[in-house]
């Protein structure tokens, strides 16, 4: 004993003893290939756990395609071996076992592992140990690779699956030997979305069978939809039926319940992740409800299952799509695939020792032969995957017995071996390559396919193909068919798309799902599809529910407009009234138009102050300055400073207007906002208070002047007129600069000119009208010596 220890309990596998024997389960070779395949299945019963026997899976049904796959490999066996190059002088065998579904998995790998002898030695290091077979290619579903792998790996056994796809087996620490050539789950259900969105459907039903493959393609579906703009509406899991076939009525009345919920939903896409199995009695359900116009959407696991494409009447419930791995025909498998295993065949089979359970299939060729037509023009699919499977390990045993045109070194195959070799492969098969990444994933496309019902066409005619490298579809039939009355793609939408001009509001928890509202007046939405509207630009302006935003419509004072016309003629009726005391005074002082009229203003202000300061100054100066007056009369002092006064206001008016950049301004008319308030001046406020600033200066300053005047003699009583006027200006003046800090619009405009022409009719009014009176009514007051007597008579009684 040393510290190894060599435990040689041999394991003995009893076979129960079958009589009949068929020879396409065996082929003897110096190679043996393991093959699992489904032949016969039921659904996954647990009622062989509960006697110790290994299920027999000849109590169950006949499936056709796993019969095909088993007859793909067959097919590659023979060619590789009628092929002298690939691997000259060595042959390959076979042993393939029937797993009928997932029932019968232990048994055949125990099987697999052992020696001729049925033992399977228990040892420390299986490095040099030799097994059956030196790969097994399968099984078929998630569940059982996932059981078989768990006893090869510990072998190192290079397994080699040809339709699970679950994602599962991407772990490289977990399933360490295992490979596939069908592309992963993850790839299929990609492809599905891309399909789904090509044809603008955003609202889904989803059917997944009540086991793993449903549970597991569900998931990856609702993980694989966030992020894209589709809604599952329901989802509902099919009962698999138990035991045999015969449904149960709670299983019944579940089927009824799900029909009826697809009948009564909205959604017309009906995406079924299920194996075969659990399909049959559904589909029944649908034709026999008379469900119609739906398109069901196809998982690898059935979108190419001759039985449930033949089920009578099954057109009638709507279009058919499906995923499905590239169609790469094998020349000659058709041929092959009905061909009687010739009488007579050499007696290889007597080398076994004893025969194991489940490697016959009486009705296997009979059944397949009935469903060779459809076969045939299916093409081959799955079983390219199989065939490409075989000749992946011929290429690894090519490069392990390092081979060349003449021959091979026999060497013993250790499984280990043998998949150092299979990560490696790297060869075209039929045009297409096959090599495994680090995941042991192959680089193969899907194809969506349609199933038609014509007879002598391709039962399922493919209609785009899907890339998972570039993980879009491509070269989509523009002409496909719909089983609808026009011929036209079905709509599966929750909500109908907003018309432009409309935000979608959700409803409930879908983004699919939602109300369309009218962008409110000044947003605007030009595509479709948002739950936001943009507002406008600044100058733009849109109605409730618009696409595009429009130019606001200018307002500005027309000359027909009331207001205007009622300013105009205040205006006219102040210039008449000016006139009329220019008439009387033969005094200058014109009137307004435009930038003149605010300086004909302050040249107006200017005369009223220049004029209060006379009347105040005169006197004064005339007592106390006498020389000053004789200058100030000499020099024509009031037109000087009137001049002087206006020059300046001309001055900053002028340097407003150059320093102010040119045009005109808009601004939003606060009442109507379709349209926009044309100015002649874009800083309002600015302008007001340089345009007034002098004016209210000077009425300030006309203001103290007048306020002095107040004790002059009565006929001089001007001074209170002045002060009147004034005192309306400033008024008119605060009252115009609140209106102005509060209010834009084109009233602001009307108010500022109404403010200026009322301020001059004031002036004119209350100025010069008792004026007038006294030169109209009064003349005998309107004298020289009249005035020289009434300042006489004030400087002496001052003095
Ligand atoms: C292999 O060769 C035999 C004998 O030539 C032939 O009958 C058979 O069809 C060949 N098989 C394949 C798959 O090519
Ligand atoms: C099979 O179906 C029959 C008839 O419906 C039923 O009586 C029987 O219990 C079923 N067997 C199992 C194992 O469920
Ligand atoms: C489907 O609609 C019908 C009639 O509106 C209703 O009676 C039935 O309960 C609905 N079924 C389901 C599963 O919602
Ligand atoms: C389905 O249609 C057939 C023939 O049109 C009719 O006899 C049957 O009652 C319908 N079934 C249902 C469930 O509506
Ligand atoms: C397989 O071989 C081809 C041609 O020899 C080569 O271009 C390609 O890169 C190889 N691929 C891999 C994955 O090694
Ligand atoms: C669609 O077009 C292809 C080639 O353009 C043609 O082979 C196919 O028959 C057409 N299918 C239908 C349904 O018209
Ligand atoms: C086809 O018919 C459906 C309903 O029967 C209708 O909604 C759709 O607009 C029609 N399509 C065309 C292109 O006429
Ligand atoms: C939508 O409006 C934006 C901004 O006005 C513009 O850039 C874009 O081109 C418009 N899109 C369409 C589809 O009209």
């Amino acid at each position: 004993m040393g510290t190894t220890v060599f435990w040689m309990l041999p394991l003995l596998l009893v076979m129960p003893v079958e009589v009949r024997e068929s020879s396409d389960f065996h082929l003897a070779g110096d190679y043996l290939l393991g093959g699992l395949f489904t032949l016969h299945a039921n659904i996954k019963g647990i009622a062989h756990l509960n006697y110790m026997q290994v299920p027999r899976c000849k109590d169950y049904d006949v499936k056709v395609l796993g019969y095909n796959l088993m007859q793909a490999m067959r097919f590659a066996v023979e060619e590789i071996n009628n092929d002298s190059r690939l691997l000259p002088g060595v042959s390959l065998g076979y042993e393939m076992v029937d797993v009928c579904y997932v029932t019968n998995n232990i048994q055949p790998v125990l099987y697999f592992l052992a020696k001729e002898n049925f033992n399977l030695p228990i040892q420390q290091d299986y490095s040099s140990y030799e097994p059956r077979v030196v790969a097994v290619i399968g099984p078929d579903t998630s569940e059982s690779v996932v059981t078989v792998s768990n006893f090869l790996s510990l072998f190192l056994l290079p397994q080699i699956t040809y339709s699970a796809v679950s994602d599962e087996f991407r772990d490289n620490s977990r399933f360490p030997a295992l490979f596939r050539t069908i592309p992963s789950g993850e790839h299929q259900i990609k492809a599905m979305i891309q399909l789904i969105t090509y044809f603008h459907w955003n609202w889904v039903i989803v059917i997944a069978s009540s086991d793993d493959y449903g549970r597991e393609n569900s998931q990856l579906f609702n993980e694989k939809l966030k992020g894209e703009k589709i809604c599952v509406a329901f989802q509902e899991s099919l009962p698999v039926p138990l035991g045999n076939k015969t449904l149960m009525p709670a299983e019944k009345r579940r089927l009824e319940a799900i029909v009826d919920k697809i009948q009564n939903s909205s959604a017309k896409v009906v995406v079924v992740l299920s194996l075969d199995l659990a399909l049959y009695d559904f589909f029944e359900e649908a034709i026999s409800q008379n469900v119609t116009g739906y398109v069901w959407i196809a998982s690898e696991s059935w979108s190419i299952d001759p039985v449930i494409h033949g089920i009578s009447r099954i057109q009638q419930i709507g279009t058919f799509l499906g995923i499905s791995t590239q169609n790469i025909p094998i020349p000659g498998f058709s041929d092959f695939r009905v061909r009687q295993t010739p009488t007579g065949r050499p007696e290889t089979d007597k080398k076994h020792s004893g025969p194991t359970c489940n490697q016959e299939c009486d009705t296997c060729p009979d059944t397949l032969k009935s469903y060779n037509a459809i076969l045939t023009h299916s093409g081959d699919r799955v079983a390219y995957n199989v065939y490409s499977a075989v000749y992946t390990v011929a290429h690894a045993l090519h490069r392990l017995l390092g081979c060349n045109a003449i021959g091979c070194a026999k060497d013993t195959v250790y499984p280990w071996k043998l998949l150092q070799e299979i990560r490696k492969v790297n060869f075209t098969l039929l045009g297409h390559r096959i090599y495994f990444d680090k995941n042991g994933d192959p680089p193969m496309g899907l194809e969506i396919i349609q199933w038609q019902w014509d007879t002598g066409h391709d039962p399922f005619k493919r209609i785009a193909f899907y890339n998972p490298a570039q993980q879009y579809l491509s070269n989509v039939a523009t002409n496909i068919s719909w089983n609808t009355p026009n011929n036209s793609a079905p709509f599966s939408v929750c909500s109908n798309s907003c018309q432009l001009g409309q935000r979608k509001k959700p409803m409930g928890l879908h983004i699919c799902c939602f109300e369309c509202i009218n962008c409110p007046a000044g947003t605007y939405l030009n595509q479709s599809g948002d739950f936001e509207c943009q507002p406008c630009p600044p100058h733009e302006w849109s109605n409730e529910g618009e696409a595009h935003c429009f130019r606001r419509r200018l307002r500005f004072l027309e000359w027909r407009e009331p207001a205007t016309l009622a300013v105009a003629l205040l205006a006219g009726l102040g210039f008449l009234g000016t006139l009329g005391a220019l008439g009387v005074f033969c005094a200058d002082c014109w009137t307004p138009v435009s930038v003149l009229f605010n300086l004909c203003f302050t040249l107006c202000m200017a005369c009223i102050t220049v004029r209060s300061f006379q009347i105040v100054c005169v006197f004064k100066m005339a007592r106390r300055l006498p020389r000053a007056y004789s200058c100030w009369l000499r020099y024509r002092g009031p037109y000087a400073s009137a001049g002087l006064l206006t020059l300046l206001k001309a001055a900053v008016v002028a340097a407003h207007v150059l320093l102010t950049p040119a045009g005109l301004t808009v601004r939003h008319d606060p009442d109507d906002a379709r349209a926009m308030t044309l100015n002649c001046n874009g800083h309002y406020g600015r302008a007001l208070l340089l345009n007034t600033g002098l004016d209210l200066a000077l009425c300030v300053l006309a203001f103290g002047f007048a306020y002095l005047g107040r004790e002059l003699p009565t006929s001089y009583s001007e001074a209170k007129f002045i002060t009147l006027s004034v005192t309306f200006y400033f008024v008119s003046s605060v009252f115009l600069c609140t209106f102005v800090s509060v209010y834009q619009g084109v009233l602001v405009t009307i108010f500022d000119m109404a403010v200026t022409v009322v301020n001059l009719l004031g002036i004119s009014v209350g100025y010069f009208g008792p004026k007038c009176y006294l030169i109209l009514f009064c003349p005998e007051r309107n004298t020289a010596a009249y005035f020289n007597g009434v300042i006489q008579g004030y400087t002496m009684r001052k003095e």
